[in-house]
């Protein structure tokens, strides 16, 4: 079975939640090709695709591959396409049962970002139309307006096209070229929902958004149903609620005790909204160093927190505050992590944020050094393997294996490390990476496609 996934914004971030996901559901999986915005997969088993939509915070499409093309040359889709398109293949492969007025998209994800296409989507959205219309058929085409090729989530939503047609989905490289069909694509609604419709929310100290919650979550192991995750910083209680959500029981604690009225509030509010049983979460007015008094009963499965990100800063602090900053911060941590040794078994981990400043458009000053952790018998788990990273140069994991989230108006990005207890596993992916995989299923292979008149535009 192959599937493409298209990637969030921090696509390394999205990317690693997926492998730790696939890991947990026993998917093994061949990548066929990965760019930053989609992977394309080949899986050993057929995936549900709306089970695993939902469990993903980081994957915006999950997409049916149905054919594979091998390319000559830098030909255009539109080109390798040309007769792959026909009134039975749209109706019978791509288009969901709906008996009113069909409505369909094209979406084109390029392999190669040097390469751009001029109106690609377009093109072959406009055959496929007029193939329609030859049959008498009624059908409106959504295009992503230019210069994108691709339809946004909120567009495939808005227009209905999964329950009213399809989207139909490109994936072109230099070599080969997918074509898929999309089969889920992500609810930002209910993220939204569950980011801003929460009744304590404090924009002062900072909430970690839903999704990121999620990621961190997923990247933190393995967890059986009603196993206990903690937030000893849990603020308003955004990690808890996701942990709740996941089917997990969350026992939160701040040392701020208007968060955790915030967090008992906002976890009641959600537990109504989402159907979450009762006696799901617990929450203690604690320090996190001393969080272990109050945990004589709970066995913590794993730790996923955001921590504290120092004081609030209206612009990019001096080096003199961010080293006093993080110096306190290490101090604090330090503490902490003794704590955590008291109750988390050899093996869990401590999936946790801890704050990079933006000292440039792409550089972030972090953290001086992780001591508070690995002097305390903490590894830093990779979070994408060395073989993986390798051959994607794209990925971002930063020297120290973390991935940054960072958003355009903040001053202080996230840094987010999986820390486990005890030495580290070689946790090396059951991944084999078959980049534009030699062999096809495809049964359509266009033998005859002219690579000489084909040219891109790389402006
Ligand atoms: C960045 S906020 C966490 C926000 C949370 N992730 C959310 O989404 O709502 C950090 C929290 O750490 C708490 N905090 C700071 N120092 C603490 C300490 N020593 N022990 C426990 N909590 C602490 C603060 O009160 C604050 O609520």
């Amino acid at each position: 079975m192959q599937y493409a996934f298209i990637l969030g914004r921090v696509y390394t971030l999205s990317l690693a939640e997926l492998i730790a996901v696939f890991k947990i559901m026993g998917v093994e999986f061949k990548i066929l090709a990965c760019a930053p915005e989609v992977i394309v997969l080949e899986t050993n088993k057929a995936l549900d695709v709306k089970i695993l939509q939902a469990r993903l915070g980081g994957v915006i499409k999950i997409i049916k591959i149905l054919d594979i093309f091998q390319k000559k040359g830098k030909e255009y889709p539109s080109q390798v396409l040309e007769t792959y398109f026909n009134f039975k293949r749209i109706n019978k492969d791509f288009f969901t049962e709906y008996s009113g007025k069909k409505q369909f998209g094209v979406s084109i994800y390029n392999l190669d970002p040097t390469v751009r296409f001029k109106e690609e989507a377009q093109r072959i959205a406009f055959f496929i139309k007029k193939i329609l219309q030859d049959e008498s058929q009624s059908v409106r085409a959504v295009i992503a307006q230019f210069p994108s090729q691709a339809l946004s989530s909120v567009l495939v939503n808005e227009n209905h096209l999964l329950t009213k047609g399809a989207e139909i989905v490109i994936i072109s490289g230099n070599q080969k070229l997918f074509v898929g069909k999309t089969m889920t694509v992500q609810n930002y609604e209910d993220y939204g929902r569950r980011d801003y419709q929460r009744p304590a929310r404090d924009e002062r100290t900072g909430m970690v958004p839903p999704k990121v919650a999620q990621i961190m979550i997923n990247l933190a192991g393995n967890f059986k149903p009603l196993d206990y995750i903690l937030d000893p910083f849990c603020g308003s209680g955004t990690i808890l609620q996701e942990a709740t959500l996941m089917g997990y029981r969350a026992v939160g604690s701040d040392l701020d005790k208007k968060a955790v009225e915030n967090s008992e509030i906002n976890l009641e509010w959600f537990r109504n909204r989402y159907h979450v049983a009762p006696g799901r979460y617990k929450l203690f007015h604690s320090h996190a160093a001393e969080i272990s008094l109050q945990l004589p009963n709970y066995k913590i499965s794993a730790v996923v927190t955001e921590g504290t990100l120092g004081p609030i800063y209206g612009k990019v602090p001096k080096k003199p505050e961010m080293v006093a900053n993080f110096k306190g911060l290490s101090k604090l941590y330090d503490q902490v992590f003794k704590e955590f040794a008291k109750f988390l078994s050899p093996g869990s981990r401590v999936v946790m944020c801890l704050p990079a400043y933006k000292v440039g458009h792409v550089d972030y000053a972090y953290m001086p050094d992780l001591d508070f952790a690995t002097q305390n018998g903490y590894t830093v788990q990779a979070p994408i393997s060395s073989e993986i990273k390798t051959k994607y140069k794209f990925l971002k994991v930063t020297e120290r294996n973390s991935i940054v989230y960072d958003r355009k108006d903040q001053i202080v990005a996230r840094e987010i490390i999986i820390f486990q207890n005890g030495p580290s596993v070689d946790e090396s992916e059951p991944a084999s990476l078959v980049e534009e995989a030699q062999n096809t299923n495809s049964e359509t292979a266009l033998a005859d496609v002219s690579s000489s008149k084909a040219e891109s535009d790389n402006t």
